[in-house]
């Protein structure tokens, strides 16, 4: 298609307020399970709440600097101007960009107390970041016990959760854009973030800080279920699957365990992820495929070599067609 050529200087802002007319639809495909615009709790809809005011408040004085350009463009420059000089300097220059301010300054300082406000029962969940995988970790509770996993989150629909949120390498970033902000994990340092749910959902997270050549497949799926449905949960996690068969042997015999938690065993001193109740994860490889058995056949050919190049696990590890069998059926059958 011929784009017809902005002829003048005068018709440039023209074309270019076109071209943001011409573009808000696009705004429509602001929603899904991975849009801070379609949000699914209290953070996330101050948060969104502040976009839209921040989005249409900002639009609003572009039209109107936008109809003062073009009135000054195509204003007869043989007639007085109009606008009385100094009261329209002090106007448009010093008081209404001081109350703008003033107003978003009042706005940002309430909403900011909004999302941070804590609370004292809430559900406490430990995230710790990894190139390029994600450790969950419930802490035990008057009536829970621990339950360790990765890659995958549950929370309960309506109850306040305080992330505790770490990092074992580089600093990432832990995002569930659906549910609130996002907050920086730092080696060395606890950072928190406050989030709930108002309705089940699964919603994708993703790192938000460049954290290598994965970055940007180092994701997770955050589910949200109803509270009763969230501690059945909790509890089956609690309970070590089996981990029996042909495939435990070459699993350990390939030196998978060293690394890797399966079944109620811990890992013997590597830090994997741990692979307990694997068959019940939406992905492999955090969120670089659905988990399928193709694509579980796929990354154990190569350790992923192929799926996520860089990861930290030894990636030149390449297993023959019985072996990837026997490790997917094991690891199938941790439900
Ligand atoms: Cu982790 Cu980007």
């Amino acid at each position: 298609m011929r784009v017809p050529a902005v002829r003048s200087a005068r018709e440039r802002p023209a074309a270019c307020f076109l071209l943001l007319l011409v573009a808000l639809p696009g705004l429509a495909a602001c929603s899904g399970t991975q849009s801070a615009l379609d949000p699914h709790g209290p953070v996330a809809d101050s948060i969104a709440t502040t976009w839209w005011v921040l989005f249409w408040g900002a639009g609003a004085i572009l039209a109107l600097v936008m109809g003062l350009v073009l009135y000054a463009m195509f204003r007869d420059p043989e007639r007085k101007a109009r606008l009385p000089h100094l009261p329209f300097l002090v106007g448009a220059g010093l008081v209404f960009p001081t109350l703008v301010l003033t107003a978003l300054v009042v706005f940002g300082t309430l909403v900011g107390r909004d999302i941070t406000r804590a609370s004292d029962d809430a559900l406490v969940i430990e995230v710790t970041g990894h190139q390029w995988w994600w450790e969950v970790r419930y802490p035990a509770t008057a009536d829970a016990p621990e339950v360790v996993t990765a890659n995958e989150l549950h929370l309960p629909v309506g109850v306040p959760v305080e992330f505790v949120i770490e990092s074992a390498d580089v600093v990432h970033s832990f995002w569930i854009p659906n549910l609130g902000g996002k907050v920086d994990m730092i080696p060395g340092r606890s950072n928190t973030l406050r989030l709930e749910a108002s309705r089940p959902g699964r919603f994708r997270a993703q790192c938000a800080e460049f954290c290598g050549a994965q970055h940007s497949r180092m994701g997770f799926i955050a589910i949200a279920t109803e509270a009763d449905e969230f501690e059945r949960w909790r509890r089956a996690r609690a309970v070590a699957p089996d981990a029996s068969g042909p495939g435990l042997a070459r699993f350990d015999a390939l030196g998978c365990s060293g690394c890797h938690a399966l079944g109620g065993r811990p890992a013997e001193g590597g830090t994997g992820p741990v692979l307990a109740h694997f068959a019940e994860r939406p992905t492999v490889g955090a969120g670089a495929a659905a988990n399928t058995p193709g694509a579980l056949r796929a990354w154990l050919a190569d350790h992923g070599a192929r799926m996520k190049p860089g990861s930290l696990g030894p990636a030149q590890r390449r297993l023959d067609d019985a072996d990837v069998e026997a490790i997917a059926r094991l690891l199938e059958q941790q439900r």
